[in-house]
């Protein structure tokens, strides 16, 4: 398969982007998107040009790293994947691809399509863990966990934090992001105790990193690739104003 790319080249956060085009010819029709930039980065190594920086790690689909909007959607054209598990055949022979990094002043550009995604770090780092010493592994069953409850935890622990539903919301908001990880401690008893300082230290430093509003248009849950469910921006609410109204923390 052949495809003429644009992309979004720039060389530092604070110098001018733009698009450039290039050819690629000959792709396996199985290969990654990922494995696609892979032949051109060696084809423009091999010229002596500046490859194009983009993110990546595991390409299985867990660390979230690999950040591209493509064709104007973030990860491509399928659902509930992530760029590393899509592959050239999403594609017709000869299509004409555009690609740019996630758009977000939350995530300024680093080079090319890598962006700064600290901004996810630091809200984790503001309340999205259990501070206590938790001790020895305890028995299983040792606390009781409802079904239903333990279901809702591991569909909110899913999120991968790739910042695709802030890629895609029209006010970059990270609301899908945050409420993912307020309630995948939210609904287990272990992450009650320290709920209210968590939630709100959360939503804070979610505030300060100039992420914008939720406007419950579901973009969001629309381009996750975890299927993450806007139900949590819902619950997350609820834990804030609980918070913001019955807590002292
Ligand atoms: S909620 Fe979905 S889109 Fe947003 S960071 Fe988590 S996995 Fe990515
Ligand atoms: S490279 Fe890890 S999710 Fe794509």
């Amino acid at each position: 398969m052949d495809f003429t790319l644009r992309i979004w080249r720039q060389k530092d956060r604070n110098s001018q982007g733009g698009f450039k085009e290039y050819k690629v010819k000959g792709i396996s029709d199985g290969s990654s998107f990922l494995e696609m930039l892979d032949i051109l980065n060696d084809e423009l190594s091999a010229k002596g040009e500046d490859p194009v920086h983009f993110d990546n790690d595991c390409r299985e689909g867990i660390c979230g790293t690999c950040s591209l909007f493509i064709n104007g959607r973030p990860h491509g054209p399928e659902e509930e994947i992530t760029v590393c598990q899509l592959h050239m055949r999403s594609f017709k022979d000869g299509d004409t691809i555009t690609i740019e990094p996630w758009r977000a002043s939350a995530f300024p550009v680093i080079k090319d399509l890598m962006v700064d995604r600290s901004s996810f770090d630091r809200i984790i780092q503001a309340g999205g863990y259990v501070s206590v010493n938790t001790g020895g592994i305890p028995d299983a069953n040792a606390i009781p966990i409802p079904k239903e409850a333990a279901d809702l935890a591991m569909d909110a622990a899913a999120c991968i934090g790739c910042g695709a539903c802030v890629a895609a919301c029209k006010n970059a908001s990270a609301m899908l992001f945050v409420s993912a990880k307020v309630s995948q401690m939210a609904v287990l008893p272990q992450g009650k105790v320290e709920a209210s300082r968590r939630v709100k230290a959360m939503v804070g430093q979610m505030e300060d990193e100039g992420f914008g509003a939720c406007t419950n248009t579901g973009a969001c849950e629309a381009e996750c690739p975890k299927g993450i469910s806007l139900a949590n921006i819902a619950r997350m609410n609820r834990e804030y104003l609980s918070a913001a109204f019955c807590s002292n923390d």
